[in-house]
């Protein structure tokens, strides 16, 4: 049932199924026999991550940074501020960052730039949803899933001001919801 703060599903819960099960399937192949440690960007990535690992072979490790850049507005601040680093070492290790959706950039740039000072054996970045019209910094996606419109999208991870992250589809807001103070 669709919320109703919710102008239009964009993407459903049984697509979303679909395609996380073909990113895995590639992620499969390519992380082979391999130990690479999930960098989970907090908080959007967590719905992701928890579907993508359970069609995965090989045996991740996890772990979680986070940072932000929007707080509770709808448009980046350009400033990306890291809130909570790793627990591991990456040193030598294969490294592959997990994010709900890239936007600007700027927050998988920051990351990329980062995580990069710790010399890891090899560093990629699988995205679910890129809003590829809004780049502002350029950025390499190894693995992405959807290419999606420049629409404040919530569910799925998503958030507007932290609400509507447990909807099983993303879905476009009604400017109603972001335009009312809170
Ligand atoms: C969102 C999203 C990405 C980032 C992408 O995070 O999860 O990390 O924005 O935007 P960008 O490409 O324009 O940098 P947010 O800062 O909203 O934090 P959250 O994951 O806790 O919701």
């Amino acid at each position: 049932m669709k919320h109703p703060d919710i102008k239009e599903i964009l993407i459903s819960e049984a697509d979303i199924k679909k395609k996380v099960s073909r990113m895995a399937k590639i992620l499969n192949k390519d992380y082979k026999g391999q130990k690479p440690i999930l960098v989970s960007v907090l908080k959007g990535s967590v719905v992701f991550l928890c579907d993508l690992i359970r069609e995965l072979d090989f045996a991740p490790v996890l772990d979680f940074i986070s940072v932000s850049s929007y707080a509770d507005s709808t448009e980046s601040s350009g400033v990306v501020r890291l809130l909570m680093d790793l627990r591991e070492s990456i040193v030598g290790r294969d490294v592959l960052i997990i994010e709900d959706i890239v936007d600007t950039g700027l927050t998988l740039s920051y990351l990329k730039r980062n995580l990069l000072t710790r010399k890891p054996k090899s560093l990629k970045i699988c995205v679910l949803l890129d809003k590829k019209e809004c780049r502002v910094k350029k950025i390499d996606v190894d693995y992405t899933g959807f290419v999606i419109p420049n629409k404040y999208c919530v569910g799925y991870g998503l958030d507007y001001c932290q609400m509507y992250r447990h909807l099983p589809y993303i879905g476009v807001l009604k400017p109603e919801i972001y335009r009312k103070p809170q």
